[in-house]
């Protein structure tokens, strides 16, 4: 457990690690929901073998990654919320063909979600003070890659039939979708988010940071291999975010308008 904070006590700092983990229990449990959707959607369109079998392995890694959740609500000493399935809406804009909404769909969720995932897990990994938490939450990045991956696969098959550039005027709405709006709201650092960070979540500059990183990074030149002008994406990320100033962390400055 760590040690070295001393602003916040221990029960307080357990409480909000344990109220971290269920709430992330809840989005592994979306999105099980939302890959045993697009498992029967990939079926039905004759998707390729391959993109097929990993997105019904991810159904399974993402019940699992619940349930790891789970645990770690209990970890803390909070009550483990059950994982009982959920279901979940479809994200994609109406008006597009059935072929087309399952490729937004794996795009904004693998692709662009599962990236910045995996961007995130990086950064928890690496400055995780808690030995059990640092585990789980390796665990979970290594079959977040495979999630990333399958998006792409996706895209690469679905290249040669559709016209891929329909997704730059959706790209804005993927964005958003994947953030939640807190990511934009100004306010002071928490003084609970430094010692926090080494239980499994991040301070809010740091999302802020990541997030811009992994889409200028990876998820727009990757779109951009297909054909898909990024430059709405781009511009929708100039305007949420203000460049983060080098020193907010006493809260005296805002890191996004
Ligand atoms: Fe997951
Ligand atoms: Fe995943």
């Amino acid at each position: 457990m760590a040690d070295d904070h001393t602003d916040v006590d221990e029960h307080t700092l357990r409480r909000a690690a344990g109220a971290v983990w269920c709430a992330r229990h809840r989005f592994e449990l979306e999105a099980a929901s939302r890959f045993a959707r697009l498992s029967e959607d990939l079926s039905r369109l004759g998707a390729h073998q391959a993109v097929l079998a990993l997105t019904r392995e991810a159904v399974v890694d993402e019940t699992r990654h619940a349930s790891q959740c789970s645990e770690l609500v209990s970890y803390f000493g909070e009550t483990a919320p059950t994982s009982s399935s959920m279901s979940t809406d479809r994200t994609s804009p109406s008006g597009l063909t059935e072929r087309e909404a399952v490729l937004y769909e794996l795009v904004s969720m693998a692709c662009v979600t599962e990236t910045l995932s995996c961007a995130l897990l990086g950064a928890l990994v690496e400055q995780a003070k808690d030995s059990k938490v640092r585990q789980v939450m390796h665990e979970i990045l290594r079959d977040e890659i495979r999630h990333s991956r399958l998006g792409w696969a996706h895209l690469e098959s679905e290249s040669l039939a559709l016209p891929c550039k329909l997704l730059a005027d959706y790209l804005p709405a993927m964005l958003a979708g994947t953030v939640n709006e807190e990511l934009f709201v100004e306010r002071q650092a928490l003084a609970i988010e430094e010692p926090l960070s080494g239980l499994g979540s991040l301070t809010r500059r740091q999302r802020v940071e990541l997030f811009s990183d992994a889409m200028h990074k990876v998820v727009f030149p990757g779109l951009e291999r297909y054909g898909v002008d990024t430059a709405q994406g781009a511009s929708w990320l100039d305007k949420r975010f203000s460049p983060p100033h080098p020193r907010d962390c006493d809260g005296t400055k805002p890191t996004a308008s």
